[in-house]
């Protein structure tokens, strides 16, 4: 069956805990009630391109535990095709430990288990992958099995490097993708570790990169998009962020259903700005995923 979306990733359990503000090494502070929540960065851009109206199929790996059961449930619970999500024995479901502050601003360290065992074979019996109009990426799996799903796909590539690769980026990959989507740090990583903050610094070094387009996310400053030499920049709503676990996410998945509905890359942008804002104004990345219905909602309750 063709898919409007393929998404190949990592699915985490988040245990997120709220703390006054984020400690520092050897730091240790007390926080609210632990939360077990749906995460994940690819799971979480499925779950959102679904709410926001688009098939969606998610191809990636679970531990056998409990813990799998729950995000595989979430996935089917929120419309998305798990045929291609498979469990790994001996090797838990990846988890991420989240603190969030008060300013909404979030640290998180990612334990991944099983994501870190999807590999190329995978990827070659995962069908969604060719048929998808848009193909998904991020960086919490091994990096040659991202390559291996750009070499597989046949529709767009949209690949968000986070979290920032700690390997370096194969030359190929960037070559294979329509649509980089990194924030700031990731691009600098990208870039050859250089410091960028200007939008004309930021473009600058986007042009660089050999893949088609690239869109910079800049939190509250919105985004930069940067195709054909030109550079666009599309400024955030005004608010108050309550947590932006998932704002990235959110980001990209609204990019990839404004590119199925055929959308150019100037107003999937400022559609996504809108999408990411509202996500910031309610707490949790999956329960924060809202419907396009819930962005014009939340952001006009603000
Ligand atoms: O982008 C937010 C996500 O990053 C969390 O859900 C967590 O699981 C990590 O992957």
């Amino acid at each position: 069956m063709p898919v409007d979306i393929a998404v190949v990733g990592s699915c985490n359990v988040d245990l997120v805990v709220n703390v006054d503000s984020i400690p520092t090494v050897g730091q240790t502070v007390l926080g609210g009630d632990l939360k077990r929540i749906p995460g994940g960065k690819r799971a979480n851009q499925a779950v959102a391109a679904s709410r926001l109206g688009k098939s969606v199929a998610m191809i990636g790996r679970i531990g056998d535990d409990e813990n799998g059961k729950f995000l595989r449930a979430n996935l089917e619970d929120n419309g998305v095709n798990t045929e291609h999500l498979l469990k790994t024995p001996d090797i838990p479901t990846g988890v991420a430990l989240i603190s969030v502050q008060d300013d909404g601003d979030n640290a998180i360290v990612v334990s991944p288990g099983a994501n870190g065992e999807l590999s190329s074979e995978d990827i070659a019996e995962a069908s969604p992958i060719a048929r998808g109009q848009v193909v998904l990426l991020q960086a919490e799996i091994p990096i040659e099995t991202v390559v291996a799903a750009a070499r597989a796909a046949e529709g767009t590539v949209i690949w968000n490097p986070a979290p920032a690769p700690s390997e370096s980026v194969p030359l190929e990959l960037l070559d294979l993708v329509d649509v980089l989507i990194p924030n700031q740090t990731e691009l600098e990583l990208l870039g050859g570790n250089r410091k960028v903050d200007t939008l004309e610094s930021i473009s600058e070094m986007a042009k660089t990169f050999p893949c088609s387009s690239t869109i910079v996310t800049l939190g509250e400053r919105g985004a930069l998009v940067v195709a054909s030499n030109e550079a666009v920049h599309i400024p955030a709503p005004t608010i108050s962020p309550l947590d932006t676990t998932g704002a990235g996410d959110s980001f990209c998945a609204a990019i990839a259903t404004s590119l199925v509905e055929g959308r150019d890359l100037v107003e999937a942008a400022q559609w996504a700005v809108q999408v990411g804002a509202a996500t910031t104004l309610v707490a949790g990345a999956q329960p924060s995923l809202p419907t396009s219905d819930q962005v014009f909602q939340r952001l006009k309750d603000w």
